[in-house]
């Protein structure tokens, strides 16, 4: 049995194996031809923190794939109250065939898996957000972009940050992570990222100009300044990244042919401009339904290592 808690714990070979999956499954959905992958298994979702996408992609997948999703916020279930998590863990996996949570800590989501009988998601922590990256990379693919593929990254030194270090650490592109003084990435992270790089052969490079992260690049990509959770630091955040908008000014750095992606929820005029989103080069919206077709390519691959 597998979880998928980081990208760290996947080899390269099984990313892609899990991303064409989903590609498979997208192709058997827009033809009609719905096959029951997962006839009458439950994904329980845990969120403690908000979620559009992620749950709508969960819960329409599951059922799209003959199952059935439960939403539990912990506005709910008794884990809001203080029932350990070691004890949630083992009553709702004795129960469920597959548990997806949305969390704070990344070491309540390891508890949760360590007495989880079932594979348990990573739906984002503090610290990762890999199923977005599985959307994110099936987009690229979708877009021919893959090859020569190099990636700016501007802003928050954060949970997609990271996730997109594991993703080309283990790819093995070209990521250019451009964050402000004192909003750089987790120091443990970018050591692990970068010891799987050199073997790889992937390219991490970390800067303070965006600039500099941008010319050239392929793709280019932002999130948030203020994550779920850093709500009281949105001010000071606001002005510490100053300099860091992904505009038409900046995009104009990157190649001519360089998509724009964002997970999403986007503030406009923070970290991206209006233009920039709503433009030509801007797959947010397709990257967006990918959260769909990618997890469920995720959720029939972690049902088949059972
Ligand atoms: N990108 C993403 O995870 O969106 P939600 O917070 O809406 O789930
Ligand atoms: N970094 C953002 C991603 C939201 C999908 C957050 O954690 O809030």
């Amino acid at each position: 049995m597998r979880h998928f808690l980081t990208l760290k714990d996947y080899t390269k070979a099984e990313i892609l194996e899990i991303i064409d999956l989903g590609m498979a499954i997208k192709r058997e959905l827009k033809s009609g031809d719905i096959k029951a992958h997962m006839p009458n298994k439950t994904l329980a979702m845990i969120f403690e923190k908000s979620s559009t996408r992620t749950r709508v992609s969960f819960e329409t997948g599951i059922f799209q794939l003959g199952g059935h999703g439960l939403f539990l916020s912990n506005r709910d279930i008794h884990l809001g109250r203080g029932e350990p998590v070691k004890d949630t863990a083992r009553v709702i996996s004795s129960m469920c065939d597959m548990v997806m949570i949305r969390t704070f800590a990344h070491s309540m989501l390891e508890e949760f898996a360590a007495y989880s009988k079932v594979p348990v998601i990573n739906g984002l922590t503090d610290s990762y957000h890999p199923i977005q990256l599985l959307a994110d990379y099936m987009t690229i693919l979708e877009h021919n972009h893959s090859k020569d593929l190099v990636v700016a990254y501007v802003g928050d030194g954060n949970n997609m940050t990271h996730s997109w270090m594991f993703l080309a650490a283990k790819l093995g592109f070209e990521l250019r992570v451009a964050t402000p003084h004192n909003y750089e990435v987790d120091a443990t992270v970018r050591q692990e990222a970068d010891a799987i790089a050199q073997e790889s052969g992937a390219k991490i490079i970390y800067t303070n100009s965006p600039q500099e992260a941008v010319k050239g690049a392929t793709v280019v990509t932002t999130d948030t300044w203020a994550s779920m959770g850093q709500e009281d630091e949105k001010e000071e955040r606001i002005t510490a990244f100053g300099g860091f908008i992904v505009d038409e000014a900046l995009m104009a750095e990157a190649d001519k042919e360089a998509l724009f992606l964002h997970c999403l929820p986007a503030y406009r005029g923070q970290e991206v401009s209006e233009a920039v989103l709503e433009g030509a080069q801007s797959v947010v919206f397709e990257e967006a339904e990918n959260r769909l077709h990618a997890q469920k390519g995720l959720m029939v691959w972690l049902d088949q290592q059972r």
